[in-house]
């Protein structure tokens, strides 16, 4: 399925992406510059990103929005390494914040 990064400076990059990757996954092996402070943990909130529809993607931990400091369980912004990709997400976009 396809991904559209929407990076900081607007250009977009499609990547492809399966049910079951992390988004995290997804981006690393680019040469998007994105930091992954902790590496993948979700306690540094270094990954935010905003997802197109929050329903096309697994939803948020208890421990993911401490992080994102809310309680909205469909927040657009997300961490990209602890958001799962569904059979629903494709033509997701996820823009890098
Ligand atoms: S890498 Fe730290 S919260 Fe995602």
């Amino acid at each position: 399925m396809n991904i559209t990064l929407v990076l900081k400076d607007g250009q977009e990059v499609i990547v492809d992406g399966n049910a079951g990757d992390r988004l995290m996954e997804l981006i690393e092996p680019s040469d998007i510059p994105v930091i992954f402070a902790c590496r993948g943990a979700g306690l540094c909130g270094s990954c935010r990103v905003k997802v197109s529809d929050p329903s096309k993607v697994s939803p948020p931990e208890d421990d993911e929005l401490d992080t994102l400091d809310t309680s909205d369980p469909e927040t657009e912004v997300r961490l990209a390494c602890q958001v799962t990709l569904t059979p629903e997400s494709d033509g997701l976009r996820v823009t890098l914040l």
